[in-house]
């Protein structure tokens, strides 16, 4: 894969730990989704490492009163491509509890691999925010491209997007499409199969959070 300005491939030895257990066919439905959690959690942890919007505040300390900077109160919406994306929410939920929650509901054709969106509902004043898509899963592409047009075409302008297993082929045409959205990826794994599965991989990240087949 072409080396691209706008994509950052983690390789962290606690994020490949705990990803190697996610692959595992063996792990449950439980540990899966607390899995996939706390590995958005290490991501967004470096995902925000710059272009956060913060503002001063006052603190009085027990002995006196200075200058602190935090995360401006409702700066920041998570967009889960439903279904699976809904299982990394929480994971940064833990670090921003007021951010707001838009949905993208899409699905792949199975015999095109093209994505049907079925739903979208965002916050208001979404194109103000840093939007941060997220879903388990970057295969061919297709749904982070058109979710991310979609915000686009809302008027967002502050777009990242996380992934935890990419394909090169989606990670590229990603890349590509969208030249300044910034693009997180766990892991980049080998190529997709003839039904645009990833390899490795992990199988259906939604079937494999939710329990359905
Ligand atoms: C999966 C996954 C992504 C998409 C990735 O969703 O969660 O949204 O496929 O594939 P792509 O990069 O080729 O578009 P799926 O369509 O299986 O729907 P689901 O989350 O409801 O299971
Ligand atoms: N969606 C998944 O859930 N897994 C894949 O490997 C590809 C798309």
């Amino acid at each position: 894969m072409k080396d691209y300005k706008n994509v950052v491939i983690f390789n962290h030895p606690l994020i490949r730990h705990k990803i190697a257990i996610l692959r595992n066919e063996k792990t449950s439905m439980k540990e899966f989704r607390e899995l996939v959690e706390e590995i958005t959690t290490l991501m967004t942890y470096e995902c925000l490492r710059e272009g956060v919007p913060t503002e001063k505040v006052m603190v009085k300390t027990p002995l006196e009163t200075c200058e602190q900077e935090v995360v401006s109160d409702n700066a920041i919406a998570i967009i889960p491509i439903l279904r699976a994306g809904l299982g990394m929410v929480n994971g940064i939920h833990v670090l921003f509890p007021t951010a707001r929650v838009g949905h993208i509901g899409m699905y792949r054709d199975e015999e095109t691999f093209e994505p049907k969106e079925y739903y979208c509902k965002l916050p208001e004043g979404i194109e103000e925010k840093l939007c941060l898509v997220v879903d388990p899963m970057l295969a061919t592409g297709g749904s982070a491209c058109d979710a991310i047009s979609q915000l686009k075409a809302r008027g967002c302008k502050n777009i990242r997007f996380m992934a935890i297993i990419g394909a090169p082929e989606g990670v590229s045409k990603v890349a590509e499409a969208h030249p300044d959205v910034q693009i997180y990826v766990s892991t980049l794994d080998r190529q997709l199969n003839e039904h645009a599965y990833i390899l490795p991989g992990l199988g259906d990240a939604g079937d494999r959070l939710f329990g359905t087949k």
